[in-house]
This record gives C-alpha cells, structure tokens and sequence, in this order.
C-alpha cells in the first residue's frame, strides 16, 4: 500500500479514545436556551485557561475571528493587522463581507508585526485617512511558520494600539504557550478577546472558542447566530473540547520536536531556500522555494503530503497522527528525491 504521511494540516487530527467516551457520554441541551451543560462548562473552562470573564464556543476558527471582528468594529472602519494574517489572507475575503472593514497590513515576515509600521498605521489619520479602530493580531504566527510571540511582544504590539481593542487570534495559542513557556491567560492578558481552536493539534473534531469581557462576548453570542453557528445540542462537541483543553495541550511538545526534525531536512536539501530550521519553535514547517509547488506535489507522489500557502511558499505540518516512523520515512523523502527537471 502507498505510504500516506500526512503533514498537509494539524486539522486532519482525529479525536482520541478518551474523547470519543466522552462525547458518548455527554449530557447535553439546547445551547441556543444556553441550557447545554456540557457547552457551558466548556466555555467556562476556556474563559479560565485564557484569564477573561467570558466565552463562547463556535463550530470554527473563522467564524470566531469574524465574530470579534463584527463586535470590535463599525462598517467602513480599518483593522491595522499583519499582512499574512489568517484572517487577511485565508478567511476569502469574509471580514469585507461581514463586518465592511478594511486591512491596514503591516510587514510580518517574521511572524511579529513591524511596530513602526504599526505606529505609523495607527497614526494616519492625522493625514486624513480613515482611523484604525482596531488591532487584529495572531499567535502562533501560521504564515511566518508557527512562530510564537511571547507577552512581551504582544504587550509591545497591543500599546501601540493605545487602548483600541485588540483582537488575537490564537488558533495555535496553546503551540505558543509550549513554546514560550508562558500560561495561555499571561500570552491572552494584553488582548480584548481571544480565539482558540480544539480542533488543530489538540485534535477534537470541531470546535473553537472565543474569549473576552463579558459584554463583548454576548454581543458576540449575537453575531454567532447572525452567521448561523448556533450548534444547539453541541455538548456533544464541547465534551471532546474538554478533553482536547484538559488532556491534549501537553502533548504538543512532541509536534514540535518532530516539526525541527523536518525542518532540518528541508534545509539541508533545499538551500537555496534559505530556510533557517531554528526558526521552527512550533509544529509548522514553511520555506520559500520557486519551485514549492513541484516540491509539493513530488513529494505527495512519494506519500508525503504537505501544502503551499502562496505559489512559492511550502508547508509542512506536524500533529498526533504523525508517528516516529512517518517522520523518519518523510525525513529520507526529503532526503532521497530527485525534483523533476
Ligand atoms: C491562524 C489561523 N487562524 C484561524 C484559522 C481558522 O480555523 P478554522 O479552520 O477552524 O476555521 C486557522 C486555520 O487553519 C489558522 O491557521
């Protein structure tokens, strides 16, 4: 049979034998009523974990950002965020069409924000172009390969935003909190709201959380039905979530360990990529190459199966499903493959 190592996404996770018997079990109710327990209790979890008052639970990371989006903004408004954000870049186009606002981009090649640029951004209107209201920032930073921000850089980023509402998407947070060895509530504390997802590396099926003041968040709670995603007896759901936040955030640290293996492989055998493998803290792999989509799609030919976020950019992500011996079969892949000509 053809080897099938799959480092596309940490989204292909399954969920685990403890989450399954906990999603059999769940006693759940109409969350639309908030009368599911095993939601509330979620939700009350995450709030905990990330230092906010309150939570609410969503089918995905998306609608979570579009929700804080909605609620931290007016139509025609400016959101000054990094240029390779999530939320800029792979959410279609879907804070224009539900919350009217504009991108201000700022450089983030590096995965943090270029805090001039970001001052001269937020100061613009003085030369009548229209106000940023808010700041939209993400840990782990996907884009940039996973990089993690630590509080400090986030405090750096949310004080040049000088008390505008502040956004993070952190749909790698608990990646960030191994890899800075800060609690999640010390990475979240300089931000309004705050956005996890359960279903990347903590591998429950769906599911993500958003968190911030109390007032905020049932005004979110508003948004998630406009955009459909009142789930109703989703306790099923939020019973693996509980099991993803309470046994599955440790356990990232093996992603990482086994993301450097293989970004210590794509080094050596590409560089002219120039890819610098100690920029891999995190479980996800990501070079320029010209030709990242031939390396891509050679390497899934021989069962090893990645992505590319833009024509010359790879990535390769590493997740529970990844054994010791899929990495070893990927690293001599890497290794051993000729590209075509
Ligand atoms: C940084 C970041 N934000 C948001 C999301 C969206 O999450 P979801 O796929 O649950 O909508 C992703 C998904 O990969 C992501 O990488």
């Amino acid at each position: 049979m053809t080897r099938f190592v799959d480092l596309r996404s940490d989204t292909v996770t399954q969920p685990t034998d403890e989450m399954r018997s906990a999603m059999a079990a769940a006693v759940v109710g109409d969350d639309g009523y908030g009368e599911d327990p095993t939601i509330n209790e979620l939700e009350h979890a995450f709030a905990h974990l990330v230092g906010k008052e309150s939570a609410v639970f969503v089918p995905s990371g998306v609608m979570a950002n579009q929700m804080a989006i909605r609620v931290l903004t007016s139509p025609g408004d400016l959101v000054a965020t990094g240029a390779h954000h999530h939320v800029v870049g792979y959410e279609m186009g879907a804070s224009a069409r539900n919350a009217s606002i504009q991108f201000a981009t700022i450089s983030d090649g590096s995965g943090v924000m270029d805090l001039t640029e970001l001052e001269d951004a937020l100061d613009a209107e003085f030369d009548h172009q229209p106000r940023v209201t808010a700041v939209s920032l993400e840990n782990t930073h996907m884009y940039a390969g996973g990089v993690p921000l630590n509080a400090a850089e986030l405090s750096r980023l949310v004080a040049a935003g000088a008390g505008r509402p502040v956004h993070l998407d952190g749909a790698r947070l608990f990646n960030a909190a191994i890899a800075t060895g800060e609690e999640p509530a010390t990475l979240a504390a300089s931000a309004t709201t705050v956005m996890a997802c359960l279903s990347k590396g903590l591998c429950a099926p769906a599911g993500s959380l958003l968190a911030g003041p109390r007032e905020v968040i049932d005004r979110a709670r508003i948004e998630r039905k406009r955009l459909g995603g009142t789930m109703r007896q989703a306790g099923f759901l939020a019973a693996a979530g509980l099991v993803a936040l309470s046994s599955m955030r440790d356990r990232l640290r093996e992603d990482h360990v086994r993301a450097c293996v293989l970004a210590d492989a794509f080094a050596e055998r590409f560089p002219e990529s120039a890819y610098d493998p100690g920029r891999c803290r995190t479980n996800v792999v990501a070079f320029d190459h010209p030709r990242a989509r031939d390396i891509v799609s050679e390497l899934a030919s021989l069962g090893v199966h990645g992505g590319t976020l833009a024509p010359r950019r790879a990535r390769f992500v590493t997740h529970a499903g990844i054994t010791d011996a899929d990495l070893e079969y990927a690293v001599e892949t890497v290794h051993s493959f000729q590209l075509s000509s």
